[in-house]
């Protein structure tokens, strides 16, 4: 048996989760990053996976479920995760779980985690942080004791159908030209081609998704979010969403 940890995480949070849940198992371990892998795969009976979603507006990115639409599984055992900034998960959850089952996986377990919120950064500060961790970690043992059981997925996920309408935020990425060093990284990894190959400066945000990966790669800091819809909505959002959420687990 193998383990393939299957992500989109362009802040990294998620990422990190399905590694801290991934580190409990003994078996050998893949990456199958989807924020680069866009192509068909498919999974065997001898499988496991590990899938992890960042949430945006309530959703799983646009992005991110175009790519996850293209794997596919053979009764593969699946372990299923949102991960979003302390403000709400809306129906990812669910969404990630119905494409999962329809795709022909197995889920046997599913969470939604909570990780700093990579757009107003003074929510979530420095999570997942040690107790979010501990929490992952005995998470983790339970699915391999269902794993090892055949016992699927017996839990009711929260959510609604249809799910709530997918919403792209109105705010401004930009970069500041004084800081950019044309190093290209912010253009090879926007999974929406949005940057122009021959000028990081620019960007199209009528096809970006907001999903901050550009912003995140940037070791100069030179892309961030700004215009007056962002710094008007910051420290509403950021009061609004301060008391701490705690991660949920269905088996
Ligand atoms: C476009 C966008 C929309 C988001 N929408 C939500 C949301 O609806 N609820 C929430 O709690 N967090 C939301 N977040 C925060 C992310 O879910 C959270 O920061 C997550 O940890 C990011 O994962 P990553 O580090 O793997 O990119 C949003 C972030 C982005 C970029």
């Amino acid at each position: 048996m193998k383990i393939t940890k299957i992500f989109f995480s362009p802040s990294g949070t998620t990422r990190k989760v399905v590694g801290e849940l991934a580190s409990s198992f003994k078996q050998k371990q893949e990456i199958c990053d989807l924020l680069f892998f866009n192509a068909s795969k498919e999974f065997t009976q001898d499988d496991i996976v590990i899938v992890g979603m960042p949430v945006f507006a309530g959703r799983i990115p646009k992005t991110a479920r175009e790519r996850l639409l293209k794997l596919t599984g053979n009764n593969t055992k699946a372990i299923a995760v949102v991960n979003y900034g302390n403000a709400h998960v809306g129906d990812a959850l669910l969404e990630l779980v119905d494409i999962l089952k329809e795709n022909n996986f197995d889920v046997v377990a599913a969470a939604s985690t909570v990780s700093h919120h990579s757009i107003f950064d003074g929510v979530a500060v420095g999570r997942p942080d040690d107790e979010d961790t501990e929490k992952i970690s005995e998470f983790a043992e339970k699915c391999m004791e269902k794993v090892e059981s055949g016992e699927s997925l017996q839990s009711e996920i929260p959510g609604n159908t249809p799910y709530v309408d997918y919403k792209q935020l109105p705010f401004v990425v930009s970069c500041d030209e004084s800081k950019c060093v044309f190093c290209y990284e912010c253009i090879s990894v926007c999974p929406e081609k949005a940057i122009p190959d021959d000028d990081p400066v620019d960007i199209d945000l009528d096809s970006c998704s907001r999903c901050t990966a550009c912003i995140y790669i940037c070791e100069e800091n030179a892309r961030s979010f700004t215009g007056e819809a962002f710094e008007a909505k910051k420290p509403e959002f950021e009061s609004a969403n301060s008391k701490r959420k705690e991660p949920e687990f269905y088996l």
